[in-house]
């Protein structure tokens, strides 16, 4: 499967530019990143943390303010990704871990949150069913997994005007649409967003106790899963 064999290089390739791009190409990013934290319950703590597709550290960057003494793991395909990311934080308590999801091992009633930010939507609706039940035992009892993405069907009919709005975002923004082009590319090959309410009777189904939608604007959404 090309998304399998060839996502760790792709995002490789994208690192050195990565948060640039996606303030440019990804409507609302930065307004889905700090979703992941602000919207917490004020009095949430937490001890063990995973970041799930951390990217270069953008995701970390925020738990850190909110959960400076935590432990956190990080775990990522893109070595490139990986080592930015680490090295951002090196100092802090950090353990980096460079694989696919399919290949970690996930531990069991360990974490108190998992991040997902913009990182599940390149994992098919299988692998998104295969992974719900997984990170809900991987979570402590009363903890969360706290996700910000794109969410929505390809087949679905609203999907064209999704695309109409998201290109005439990016294009304002580089108006030579040399990204656009390259982002269509990317969608194709590495993109497998799904709807929320797919994604919220699979994670009740993978026993989490709600399932609330935090920040939408459209199908750019960030929810919260309680254990
Ligand atoms: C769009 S970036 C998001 C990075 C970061 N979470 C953020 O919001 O800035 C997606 C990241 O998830 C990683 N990723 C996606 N699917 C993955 C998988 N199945 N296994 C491991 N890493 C994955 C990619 O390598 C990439 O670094």
């Amino acid at each position: 499967m090309k998304i399998r064999e060839t996502l760790a290089a792709e995002f490789d390739r994208f690192s050195n530019t990565y948060t640039e791009d996606m303030i440019r190409c990804v409507p609302h990013y930065l307004r889905l990143l700090s979703g992941l934290c602000d919207s917490l319950p004020e009095d949430f703590s937490a001890r063990r943390i995973l970041d799930l597709g951390c990217g270069n550290g953008n995701v970390m960057a925020l738990l850190l303010e909110r959960f400076p003494d935590a432990e956190y793991t990080l775990l990522d395909a893109s070595p490139d990704m990986l080592e930015l990311c680490c090295k951002r934080f090196s100092g802090e308590n950090i353990t980096c871990v460079r694989s696919y999801f399919r290949d970690y091992t996930f531990p069991e009633d360990y974490f108190d949150l998992v991040a997902a930010c913009f990182s599940l939507h390149h994992s098919d609706s299988e692998e998104k069913q295969w992974i719900f039940p997984l990170l809900h035992k991987a979570l402590k009892q009363d903890g969360i997994f706290t996700c910000s993405d794109l969410m929505i069907n390809k087949s679905s009919a609203e999907h064209a005007g999704l695309l109409r709005e998201w290109e005439a975002f990016v294009n304002a923004n580089h108006p030579d649409r040399e990204k656009w082009d390259w982002l269509t590319e990317h969608y194709e090959a590495y993109d497998r967003p799904d709807a929320y309410d797919d994604q919220k009777s699979w994670l009740l189904a993978a026993g989490f106790r709600y399932v609330d939608v935090k920040w939408r604007e459209g199908y750019w959404t960030h929810f919260i899963a309680g254990k």
